[in-house]
């Protein structure tokens, strides 16, 4: 079964990885991947088993196996996540493992694909009779970018605990400032600003935390609506959904309401997360980083 893995062509190859996924780690400590593994089938070369191996070792070896192609680009997929998270989670689910719509760790769309040359064109045309919405109008670089985010969903689970994060705190701090005072505190105090770095774990989850700053559940980010029937009733609450034709709706008692979206009807929507969701469209790479370097370095701000 290894053995036809690696014979085939990239395509199959990662289709092949999705219906292994879920068997992975009990195949690849059965003897026989192991000439999967090394492509040695002479037994020229000594062999070390997977149980010998360090992570990275593991890593290149279940990539290898997998035919998982090209490493995903860290920095492409961390810009894509927040706008995965804006855009597609709702059916995707937030780790792309499914929720109404399908997981797309398994998608064929996703594992045929290297750095979103087959899957951005998917995106802009989508499957809109089948409820998969086409991303016409989305620019190209950040279809690439959500193309790398669910790459890298992907070789978190094949490498699960082997994926190392590397250093994210590359930029400059005193430019981080300068970006910061421009473009954050309209809205933010320089005093909840001064011990952020400690409200995360990492430097990694500070750059989530700040980029895209919405928790499942957390009222303060949540998107809500008011909507006003012919009737002239009025009905809020947390969005849930929303369609062309519907808009679903859990108000304060926590009582789902399903609006359907006819004449008369007036929706009002509140984004608290608009002004970050304005901002990662503009977001360069640098700037990313270096925002990152100043507010993980406010962390020891004594004051
Ligand atoms: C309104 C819900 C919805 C949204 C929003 C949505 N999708 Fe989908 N998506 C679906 C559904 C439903 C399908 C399955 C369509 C089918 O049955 O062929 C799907 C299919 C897909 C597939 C193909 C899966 C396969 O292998 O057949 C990919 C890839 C995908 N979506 C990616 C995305 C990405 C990336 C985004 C955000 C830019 C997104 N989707 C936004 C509902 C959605
Ligand atoms: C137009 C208003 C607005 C602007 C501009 C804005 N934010 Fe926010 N930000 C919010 C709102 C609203 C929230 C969600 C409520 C909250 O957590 O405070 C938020 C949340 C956050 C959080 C999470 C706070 C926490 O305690 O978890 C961080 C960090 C953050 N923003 C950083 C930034 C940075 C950095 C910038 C500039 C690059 C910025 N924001 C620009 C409105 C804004």
């Amino acid at each position: 079964m290894c053995l036809w893995v690696t014979r085939l062509g990239e395509t199959r190859h990662k289709a092949c990885a999705a219906l292994l996924a879920a068997s992975l780690f009990s195949l690849m400590r059965g003897a026989s991947c192991q000439e999967a593994q090394t492509g040695d089938q002479n037994g020229a070369q000594p062999r070390v088993t997977y149980q010998n191996m360090t992570p990275e070792q593991r890593a290149a070896a279940t990539r290898a196996f997998l035919g998982l192609g090209a490493v995903p680009d860290k920095a492409a997929a961390e810009r894509g996540a927040p706008i995965y998270q804006q855009t597609c989670a709702f059916c995707h689910g937030p780790q792309a493992r499914g929720a109404t719509g399908p997981s797309l760790i398994t998608s064929d769309e996703v594992l045929s694909d290297d750095h979103g040359e087959h899957l951005v064109e998917f995106l802009k045309k989508g499957r809109p009779e089948k409820g998969m919405p086409a991303y016409a109008p989305m620019a190209e670089e950040q279809l690439k970018d959500i193309a790398e985010f669910l790459h890298l969903q992907v070789e978190e689970i094949a490498n699960r605990g082997a994926y190392q994060v590397q250093n994210i705190v590359v930029g400059n701090a005193s430019d981080g400032k300068a970006y910061v005072a421009a473009h954050c505190m309209t809205c933010h105090t320089a005093e909840a600003f001064a011990h952020i770095g400690r409200k995360f774990r990492s430097a990694e989850q500070l750059q989530r935390g700040w980029v895209w700053p919405a928790h499942e559940g957390d009222p303060a980010t949540a998107i809500t609506a008011t909507v006003k029937t012919p009737s002239g009733e009025a009905i809020s609450g947390r969005v849930t959904q929303v369609s062309d034709f519907r808009i679903t709706l859990v108000d304060a008692a926590g009582q789902t309401r399903a609006i359907d979206l006819g004449p008369g009807v007036e929706v009002r929507m509140n984004n608290p997360l608009a002004a970050h969701e304005a901002l990662i469209l503009t977001l360069r790479n640098d700037d990313m980083h270096n925002v990152t370097a100043y507010l993980n370095s406010l962390k020891d701000t004594l004051k």
